[in-house]
């Protein structure tokens, strides 16, 4: 079971310049909440109680005063500092000691996923016990993500960053689940011509073993991910639908927590506090 998950919440924004000169992307709002909430949702959907967030240097104090530690979910919450985004592998040399032995999930920070069936994916993807697995989604520009091509059996053939020739309309969205050797091979990469460190030569290196697999979510599914301004209206109008539509919240970390059986109603009213008199606090107090 993968019991630990990692949350790369740096980068630059630049995409969405100005709003990011002073605020991180990952704490601007999609709909009703920051956006780190919903990756972070899908982690402890996945029951991962212990959860690294990183984050670029000098910007510690602003996730803290929203997510200081996690007691308050029933989880661990620790940070690390990156000081300049290296790459997505980078997660795994400065999570080294986070990780130690054990297993780990990766989501990007700005990844969302919402689905009928997307619990029960999770729990199925945390039982990995040996190489990695990936989650694939069809989109219809695939040449502004990672892509892989895959058999009948959902073996994959080749993968790629950002393809110009078309290749699949598979996209591997930002959530990754590896074993132990993921800190390995992460520490043997070498930066690529845009001078980052690339998830796709990590996932290759699994690939190479034939300890790779590959999971695809359906078309009841969504994945958005949210690098440009028009990203952050389209998947906020896709929340406030869903959420008006139905009154559920969709990444309300204190309900899922409460689900969980990780916190009790004491400290939903603490929650309650912390946010002061708004329309999740009520959504909270309707919880209890
Ligand atoms: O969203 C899925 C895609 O994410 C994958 O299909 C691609 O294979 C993968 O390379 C990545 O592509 P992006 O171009 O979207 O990556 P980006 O540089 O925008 O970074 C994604 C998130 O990770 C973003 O929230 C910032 C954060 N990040 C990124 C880097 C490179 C860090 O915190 N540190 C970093 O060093």
């Amino acid at each position: 079971m993968i019991k630990k998950g990692i949350i790369l919440s740096g980068g630059m924004g630049t995409r969405m310049s100005p709003l990011t000169k002073a605020v991180n992307k990952q704490l601007l709002p999609i709909y009703d909440k920051p956006l780190i909430y919903y990756p972070l949702s899908i982690l402890m959907l996945a029951k991962i109680k212990n959860v690294l967030i990183i984050v670029n240097k000098g910007e510690l104090n602003q996730y803290k005063k929203l997510l200081p530690n996690g007691k308050n979910l029933g989880m661990n919450i620790t940070y690390k500092e990156q000081s300049s985004p290296r790459g997505l592998p980078d997660a795994f040399i400065l999570g080294e000691k986070f990780i130690g032995k054990d297993n780990v999930a990766l989501i990007l920070g700005d990844n969302f996923f919402y689905g009928q069936n997307l619990s029960n994916q999770l729990l199925n993807s945390v039982k990995l016990k040996k190489g990695a697995k990936i989650i694939l989604h069809r989109v219809s520009k695939p040449e502004l993500y990672g892509v892989a091509k895959i058999n009948q059996q959902k073996k994959v053939l080749t993968i790629k960053e950002k393809p110009k020739k078309f290749l699949s309309d598979l996209a591997i969205t930002g959530l990754y689940f590896f074993d132990n050797n993921v800190i390995k091979f992460a520490k043997k990469l070498k930066p690529s011509k845009r001078g980052e460190l690339e998830i796709v030569d990590l996932i290759n290196k699994y690939k190479k073993n034939k300890k790779l697999s590959a999971d695809l979510i359906g078309r009841g599914g969504a994945w958005l991910d949210s690098g440009s301004i028009e990203d952050f209206y389209k998947t906020s109008s896709f929340v406030a639908a869903i959420e008006n539509r139905q009154g559920f919240k969709i990444a309300c970390l204190e309900e899922i927590s409460y689900t969980n059986g990780w916190i009790n109603k004491i400290q939903i009213q603490k929650a309650i506090k912390f946010y002061g008199n708004c329309e999740y606090s009520k959504y909270l107090s309707k919880l209890i």
